[in-house]
């Protein structure tokens, strides 16, 4: 019979502290999130030393609650999986320090997760027979890639943002609007009221054939559009600004989507991260894959944002994969997909 590994995670990369108990890899035992937005939501985005010191106060009581829920104790867990990166990096060294102690002093594996591909593997814990190799679109507050998922463990990345990440111009329009932080949810529930088409802002493909993204052309449109309004003493319609921006968004992330589908010829599509909570991005991407044939998976809403649980499918991976860290794993704040640790 195979032997049942039950898993420790941590995730504190950004302003969620999240320890999640895992079975196995995909059946999640317990996902606790305790989410920062309304202590940052004054300062109109994560203010990085406040970050810290607020996931030095939740993490033992997050990770009390999620061995309650999951019915364990310490004496059950069999491996420690951790985010190491990327992220602010004081914010990592909480999660990875209370990771390595417990570690330690539970004499159990420790296994260092790049936060970018546990995003990823949120889709394995939802889809069960979800197997790579797949093409998976990562779109987050700090990231936006386009990933070849070839095997466990194996990535190529085939593009990615040049300046802004998408959730990271959705926050930066949103505080122009004056709609508050964090802006992605915002402007996707402010949309379904608006015209996508009431104006023609501009879509940005780059070169012929790349797969790269840039979304700082499109901000600066909007920010235009707001102070030339504001200029001709025009007032505008919230829901229109929204509306005409996510759709050029989406377009984009879309139509590059489907393009890398078809360049490495497989026949599934995943999207992973916070944006990939959209459900405008969700209806596009829907018709779209229809249309060509692919197969589309996503996670519930409650896994596109950070959470342990994600972290702890990807540690399980790792591990089987035959990689463990030592005790002088360091946080590293711009880790790159795919890239390792050495092997123990
Ligand atoms: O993955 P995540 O929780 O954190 C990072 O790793 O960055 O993503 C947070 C980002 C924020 O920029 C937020 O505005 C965006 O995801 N977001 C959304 C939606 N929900 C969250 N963007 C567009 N539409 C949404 N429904
Ligand atoms: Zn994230």
């Amino acid at each position: 019979m195979e032997k049942k590994l039950i898993i420790l995670a941590l995730e504190s990369s950004c302003d969620e502290t999240s320890a999640a108990v895992l079975k196995n890899g995909r059946e999640v035992l317990s996902n606790i999130v305790s989410s920062q937005i309304d202590l940052h939501k004054k300062f109109g985005g994560v203010v990085p030393e406040v970050a810290s010191r607020k996931h030095v106060e939740n993490i033992s009581y997050v990770i009390d609650e999620a061995l309650d829920k999951a019915n364990v104790s310490f004496k059950d867990i069999d491996l420690i999986g951790v985010t190491y990166g990327p992220g602010l990096v004081g914010a990592l060294l909480v999660g990875l320090s209370t990771a390595k102690a417990l570690a330690y002093s539970l004499d159990k594996p420790l296994v260092g997760v790049n936060h970018i591909e546990g995003h990823i593997y949120a889709n394995f814990i939802e889809h069960k027979n979800l197997e790579p190799p797949f093409i998976c679109l990562i779109v987050s507050g700090g990231h936006t890639h386009l990933v070849y998922m070839k095997d466990y463990g194996v990535y190529e990345v085939l593009g990615k943002t040049r300046d802004d990440a998408a959730g990271e111009a959705f926050d930066k329009v949103a505080r122009a609007i004056g709609l508050g932080y964090p802006g992605g949810p915002i402007i996707d529930k402010l949309s379904k009221k608006g015209n996508k088409n009431a104006i023609n802002f501009p879509r940005t493909y780059l070169e012929n054939d790349s797969l790269d993204f840039s979304f700082s052309g499109l901000k600066s449109a909007v920010l235009n559009y707001l102070n030339n309004s504001k200029m001709k003493g025009i007032s505008i319609i919230k829901e229109d600004v929204a509306a005409s921006f996510q759709q050029a968004v989406i377009d984009v992330l879309v139509d590059k989507t489907i393009l890398a589908a078809k360049r490495c010829g497989v026949d599934t599509i995943v999207i992973a991260g916070g944006v990939a909570a959209n459900s405008g991005l969700r209806q596009l991407l829907k018709e779209r894959t229809e249309k060509n044939n692919f197969k589309l998976m996503f996670p519930p809403i409650s896994l596109c944002t950070d959470n342990a649980a994600m972290i702890g499918c990807a540690a399980y991976y790792d591990y089987i994969n035959g990689y463990s860290a030592d005790m002088y794993l360091n946080a590293i704040p711009n880790l790159k997909i795919g890239q390792k640790y050495e092997r123990i």
